[in-house]
């Protein structure tokens, strides 16, 4: 289960990627996954949100399907293994603040989009998810079409650093139920 801290940068985070819709689509259409190309942050605030969110920590279950040898250690074939993808989204050798909510993990120094090799929340191999690029578009289609739209935030009285960030157990992490805010903008 997740228990990470909330981080207030998302809030910066959200005015960022409003003012880089209104930038590059405005509000006349709706957006195309084109877009992306020309909206680093927005991309980079996608993976970000994928990367933290971790939903699928341990992945799925797999076994060695012949003897095999990794790193000194014998696994014999038929061998559970349970390739954890928090070891690497979370991988302190690899992202500069991996407890952070951070979407400068994904930009240069000028703000352009960088892709990370320890960015595998859809695994990788030959088993790897097969609708990642799907799962791509639509991630990008409507997180953009409803930051076009709304400015999202807590109900009255309710600070946002009080939701927190803990998952429900579970194979998945799940967001626990919350209320939210949805104004037009
Ligand atoms: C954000 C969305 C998604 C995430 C993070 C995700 C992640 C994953 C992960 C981690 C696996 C396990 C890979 C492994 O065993 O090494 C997987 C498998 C799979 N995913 Fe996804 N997935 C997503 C969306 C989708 C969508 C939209 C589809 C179908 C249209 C899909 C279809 C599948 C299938 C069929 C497998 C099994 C592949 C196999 O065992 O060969 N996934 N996914």
């Amino acid at each position: 289960m997740s228990t990470l801290p909330f981080d207030p940068s998302s809030s910066h985070a959200a005015e960022k990627v409003h003012a880089e819709i209104e930038r590059v689509i405005g509000k006349d259409r709706p957006p195309r996954y084109e877009d992306r190309k020309s909206m680093p942050y927005t991309d980079a605030v996608v993976h970000e949100i994928q990367r933290f969110g971790n939903v699928l920590p341990s992945n799925l279950l797999h076994q060695t399907k012949e003897d095999t040898t990794f790193r000194g250690y014998h696994l014999p074939k038929g061998t559970p293994v349970i390739p954890l993808l928090t070891s690497v989204l979370f991988d302190k050798t690899q992202w500069e603040t991996p407890y952070e909510f951070n979407p400068g993990h994904f930009l240069d120094a000028e703000g352009r989009f960088v892709k990370k090799d320890a960015f595998l929340p859809f695994s990788a191999g030959r088993r790897a998810c097969v609708g990642e690029t799907l799962a791509k578009m639509e991630l990008f289609l409507f997180f953009t079409a409803l930051l076009q739209r709304f400015r999202f935030h807590p109900p009255q009285g309710i600070r946002s650093e009080d939701l927190g960030l803990s998952s429900l157990p579970g194979l998945t992490n799940l967001p626990r139920p919350y209320e939210l805010c949805a104004a037009v903008c």
